[in-house]
């Protein structure tokens, strides 16, 4: 366990690894800020068996064979992550919200997308699709035999109708506030929400690159903003978010930007390490980040959006 601010614990850190043999169930109740260094399942285990969690938000390996995964057969890959999430499932209350982020298995230059991999597996468990969010963003890799991938999805799954979501809290401004009803009983009135509007189910967000403020050491952090959204709207203050494979841990900034509770697991030490330093810096208001409802950049303040002179010959084909 780490401590800061003097002796104030603000993040409980458990190093599984140093002690296997160390199987009792853990009581963490109560406990704000837990990082679980260690397979996700052995933290699963050692939990109670019981409904825990408000929201549990990620995004899982892909099974790509980046740094942080051995890439195996497709089939055993889904087979790992059903088991799983049965395990997160019998651990989500009744209101609550399971998210899985996710984008494309890259096999061979096809792709595979990985939520319609997916869906089955969390409709036969009984959850209810919401959502499937379009988190669409500007940058990445140039393709050349296929148009250029820029978004990810976002399934939101709830386990029951009784579920939390807070609109308001998430509104953004509508396009048209001054639009008035123009017949009818209310003609002539404001037609909008004060409040703003619905931010619909495309959400522009941009991805962390190199130049990104939140940028760590972790090749695929999510973007803070893109949780902080589903932080507001699916939990309420004061609810707990878990997060299985939790990286460097951006859901937890999230979280703890908006005070919730976070739990996550993550299997690499070094990505634990920051992780807790950035949730600490969260809660010291010292933490650097992305709000959700920052404007985008306007490109075309740039000089690099000119075309160049160069080029004055050549027409676009
Ligand atoms: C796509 S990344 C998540 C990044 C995270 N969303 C963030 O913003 O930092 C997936 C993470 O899962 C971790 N991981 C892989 N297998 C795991 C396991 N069995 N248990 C816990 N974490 C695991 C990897 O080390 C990696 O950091």
């Amino acid at each position: 366990m780490k401590k800061s601010e003097g002796n104030k614990v603000l993040v409980r850190v458990f190093y599984p690894n140093t002690h296997r043999r160390d199987s009792r169930a853990l009581d963490l109740t109560g406990a704000p800020y837990v990082l679980w260094n260690g397979d996700v399942t052995s933290f699963l285990d050692r939990l109670p068996d019981k409904p825990l969690f408000d929201l549990v938000v990620t995004s899982p390996p892909y099974n790509l064979g980046k740094e942080y995964e051995n890439k195996t057969k497709f089939e055993k890959y889904l087979r790992w992550q059903e088991t799983i999430i049965g395990q997160i499932l019998r651990r989500v209350k009744p209101s609550g919200s399971v998210c899985w982020q996710v984008g494309n298995f890259v096999d061979n230059g096809q792709i595979i997308p990985l939520d319609i991999e997916f869906a089955p597996l969390f409709k036969a468990q009984g959850l209810q699709l919401r959502n499937r969010i379009v988190w669409h963003f500007g940058h990445g890799l140039h393709s050349k035999r296929r148009f250029s991938g820029r978004y990810e999805v976002v399934m939101w799954y709830t386990k029951s109708d009784q579920y939390i979501f807070n609109l308001d809290a998430v509104r953004v401004p509508a396009k048209y506030p001054g639009k008035k009803h123009f017949k009818g009983p209310r003609a002539g009135q404001l037609s909008g929400n004060p409040m703003g509007k619905n931010p619909e189910d495309v959400w522009s967000i941009p991805n962390v690159k190199s130049n990104h403020v939140e940028k760590t050491g972790h090749p695929c952090q999510f973007p803070v903003g893109l949780i902080e959204r589903l932080v507001l709207a699916l939990t309420n203050p004061g609810g707990l978010v878990f997060d299985p494979f939790s990286g460097v841990g951006s859901t937890g900034v999230a979280a703890a930007l908006h005070g919730r509770s976070f739990w996550g697991a993550e299997i690499d030490k070094r990505y634990v390490d920051t992780a807790r330093q950035r949730i600490e810096e969260t809660l010291q208001g010292k933490v650097r980040y992305r709000p959700h409802d920052r404007p985008l950049y306007d490109h075309t303040q740039s000089n690099l959006s000119k075309r160049p002179t160069e080029w004055a010959d050549r027409e676009y084909e």
